[in-house]
């Protein structure tokens, strides 16, 4: 009998549904409320939560009709249980529950930190051939975490940020130089035609003995260079911009990529992988592949388009949880926005 998931997202500010059938994506929907945030200069909850509510239903039905599946075909709903925002992940978690009810089906609640990392198993099917131990670099727009992976459930927190998440970085950052939001993808193309070293901004902690990160410092010193240059009458012009932003994607970067390879040397792990929305930055995907090939390891990056959140990755994770038995579906988890992974 084939296995067939409804996997529902909603941890944020968007509103996704994807059906997953044998460890193949049928369908992934993400209704974006980006457009909506991009006027406040960044998520307002209350906003978020509101917006999930019209789009849920009709997102999943999408979901289903693409994927040519009908609501009883399906045997697992899974839906993002925690981190984030408590408003947003009621809308999908009470949608779940109340589908589960309805259809007597069980449902799963799935971590979206876990999530991301199985944003990497999208065209696996049926089972993966990535080789573990797998060390993961998760960078969103709430984390920064280095996780050891030694099978599927067994994740082990190994070095985390101790302030900012490098995505949040990226947003703060961008938000200074007058980009909008979100400000990664935007920091990102600015930076395409400027000097990552025309400014020199701190890469804290790059030499610690420890796997941590710190961005907090990032956001300060490019705050100070801004007010500098408007006191001493010196022009934020557009090159002098496209230099900031690349300077400060490059300090994020060589951040991210060094305490990388401090992991991959005290854990030996056969695969490296990247998730979380700034997995979608091409230089941090570039520099993540030639460290793969430094240390003669399997690199691994998701898709662009499951970089981002989506329901998709929550339906990978969920059928990873299945078949290697790792699940509890009994509908008496509840929504954790602070959780962060188990
Ligand atoms: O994983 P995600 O979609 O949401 C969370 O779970 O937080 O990540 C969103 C973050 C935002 O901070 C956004 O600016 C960042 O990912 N991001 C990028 C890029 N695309 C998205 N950061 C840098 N470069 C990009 N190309
Ligand atoms: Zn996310």
């Amino acid at each position: 009998m084939q296995l067939k998931i409804l996997a529902i997202e909603t941890s944020c500010d968007e509103t996704a549904a994807a059906v997953i059938i044998d460890g193949q994506v049928k369908s992934n929907i993400v209704a974006s409320q980006a457009k909506l945030h991009a006027k406040f200069g960044g998520i307002v909850p209350e906003v978020a939560a509101r917006e999930h509510v019209p789009s849920i239903i009709p997102t999943i039905n999408l979901a289903l009709k693409t994927a040519k599946t009908k609501l009883t075909d399906i045997n697992y709903i899974a839906v993002t249980a925690g981190p984030g925002l408590f408003t947003s992940l009621m809308v999908g978690v009470q949608t779940a529950k109340a589908l589960g009810l309805a259809l007597n089906k069980p449902v799963i609640g799935i971590n979206h930190l876990e999530a991301h990392i199985y944003a990497n198993f999208v065209g696996q099917f049926p089972i993966s051939n990535f080789q573990f131990p797998i060390l993961i670099l998760i960078v969103s727009g709430g984390h920064t975490l280095l996780v050891l992976m030694k099978g599927h459930g067994q994740l082990k927190i190994v070095g985390e940020t101790l302030d900012d998440a490098a995505g949040e970085a990226f947003d703060k950052t961008a938000k200074l130089l007058g980009l909008g939001y979100p400000g990664g993808p935007a920091l990102s193309l600015l930076a395409k035609k400027g000097n990552p070293r025309a400014f020199d901004f701190p890469r804290p902690m790059i030499n610690s003995k420890n796997l941590n990160f710190s961005f907090s410092g990032l956001k300060t010193a490019v705050l100070y260079t801004v007010q500098k240059m408007v006191r001493s009458d010196k022009k934020l012009d557009k090159i002098t911009k496209q230099n900031i932003a690349a300077s400060i994607q490059q300090a994020i970067i060589d951040s991210l990529i060094a305490k990388t390879e401090q992991a991959i040397k005290k854990y030996c792990p056969k695969t490296i992988m990247l998730g979380g929305g700034v997995a979608a930055n091409e230089l941090l995907r570039q520099r993540f592949k030639q460290l793969a090939i430094i240390y003669n390891l399997q690199p691994a990056t998701p898709p662009l388009e499951y970089c981002t959140d989506n329901a998709a990755m929550i339906g990978l994770a969920a059928y990873y949880r299945i078949r290697h038995k790792k699940i509890k579906a009994d509908s008496y988890f509840e929504a954790d926005p602070h959780v962060v992974l188990k």
